[in-house]
């Protein structure tokens, strides 16, 4: 190609060539360092997306590209065929960061949930002795966890599923923040169920945050009908709430932990299912794997990944600044804001249409101002900005927000 490079040319490209799976908002980023990201005509703008959560580090944060610059020049790929110098290095690292025997690596989120319920399964048949094929998982309404046939088998949102043909068998979903649902089923069925799958904050459904306790009711009841508590963190996690997990909030330790996005700050996909032996140690050679799972560069990329979060507070200034967050949205004189929540820098807003004017409105009109997000569902823009934005960037982007609120 030798035509000069604009936001045009590059929307169309994808438009023509691309499948059309996203509608994504017409920017066309190019550039990105710490919270903020420029387009292909250098215009400036905070990021409030943070890549669904990913970028929790902000954009190319130097001590992660340079774990990533350095094993690159080395060794990118060995395949579990053989051992690498890297991949024990970073399983010790991890597994001591987040308190469990073993851990599993994977590349995407979703197939970190798939891996969490073959984990499940397995164990539910070898050690809980459920009948191979009646094994159950128990899920929540709203849940999003990626986008296999057998995840998507779990949503109750039929942009997910309809028309994607036979799906996988063996869930049961409940209502969300009920725990006697989940009692109710489990005293029902509790000797086929395996393991109850949940995000601690529900994200794509709109950052729905349960009510308080909520987590730790359902480790309990979980804990009763000798059945798995799965933690989807894969965006919830890696301080994104304020605590390095979301089910800190509630000092309830998952038995079986999911994360993704943010283990590699946004540079290369990375994900991982930690458990304890009791559970890990049921899948044995040849019954689980991934080429690129575990390769040398996302062993050596989390692990910075990681200790950026302990090295930089990420924690304490997500639960710091989201404070300032939700109470700045809530001053917003505007019919439009009909409510805020979060916790720690992941927040949404839910408009209220006025003049017919909707959240993809607010987020055009933010992007015309310098603050870039993106509504998930039709009345519900989420605001989650790398947690390395400082006080005074995310105080500047809260003007942007407020004025583009208030211009309708
Ligand atoms: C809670 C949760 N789980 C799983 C996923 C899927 O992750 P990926 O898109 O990397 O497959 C997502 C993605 O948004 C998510 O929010």
């Amino acid at each position: 190609m030798t035509e000069k490079m604009t936001s045009q040319l590059a929307m169309e490209l994808e438009a023509k060539y691309g499948a059309h799976n996203y509608h994504p908002l017409p920017v066309v980023l190019a550039k990105g360092k710490g919270a903020k990201v420029w387009d292909v005509e250098g215009k400036e703008y905070y990021d409030f997306l943070s890549a669904y959560s990913a970028v929790n580090q902000g954009h190319c944060h130097p001590a992660i590209i340079k774990a990533l610059c350095d094993q690159a020049q080395n060794l990118t790929l060995s395949s579990r065929a053989f051992y690498n110098d890297s991949l024990g290095v970073w399983e010790k690292y991890i597994t001591e960061y987040f308190g469990y025997d073993k851990v599993l690596p994977m590349n995407t989120g979703a197939e970190a949930d798939e891996t969490a319920l073959k984990l499940a399964r397995r164990w539910g048949t070898v050690c809980k002795g459920i009948p191979n094929d009646e094994v159950t998982i128990v899920c929540c309404e709203g849940n999003f966890h990626g986008r296999t046939i057998t995840i998507i088998t779990m949503s109750n949102d039929p942009d997910s599923y309809a028309n994607y043909g036979p799906l996988t068998p063996g869930f049961i979903r409940i209502p969300y923040n009920d725990p006697d649902a989940l009692e109710k089923v489990l005293a029902e069925h509790g000797h086929k169920i395996a393991g109850f799958l949940l995000e601690p904050i529900q994200g794509e459904a709109g950052v729905y945050v349960p009510d308080e306790g909520y987590l730790k009711k359902c480790y309990d009841i979980c804990k009763k009908y000798n059945v798995l508590f799965m933690a989807d963190e894969v965006q919830s996690g890696i301080a994104r709430t304020g605590k390095m997990l979301a089910c800190d909030h509630e000092d309830v330790r998952p038995d079986i932990l999911i994360l993704g996005k943010a283990l590699s700050g946004g540079v290369v996909p990375v994900s991982a299912v930690l458990a304890d032996d009791y559970i890990m140690m049921n899948i044995k050679p040849g019954e689980h794997g991934s080429t690129f799972g575990g390769n040398p560069i996302a062993a050596k990329v989390s692990m910075a990944a990681l200790q950026v979060i302990k090295d930089e507070n990420l924690m304490e200034k997500a639960e710091y600044l989201g404070k300032i967050f939700r109470e700045e949205m809530k001053k917003i004189d505007s019919p439009m804001i009909e409510l805020v929540r979060g916790k720690g820098l992941l927040n949404a807003v839910i408009i209220k249409p006025k003049d017919g004017k909707e959240a993809w409105d607010v987020c055009m009109k933010m992007k015309e101002n310098g603050v870039l997000a993106k509504p998930t569902h039709r009345h519900i823009i989420r605001f989650a900005p790398p947690l390395v934005i400082t006080e005074e960037e995310l105080r500047a982007a809260i003007e942007i927000i407020k004025e583009s609120i208030l211009s309708f």
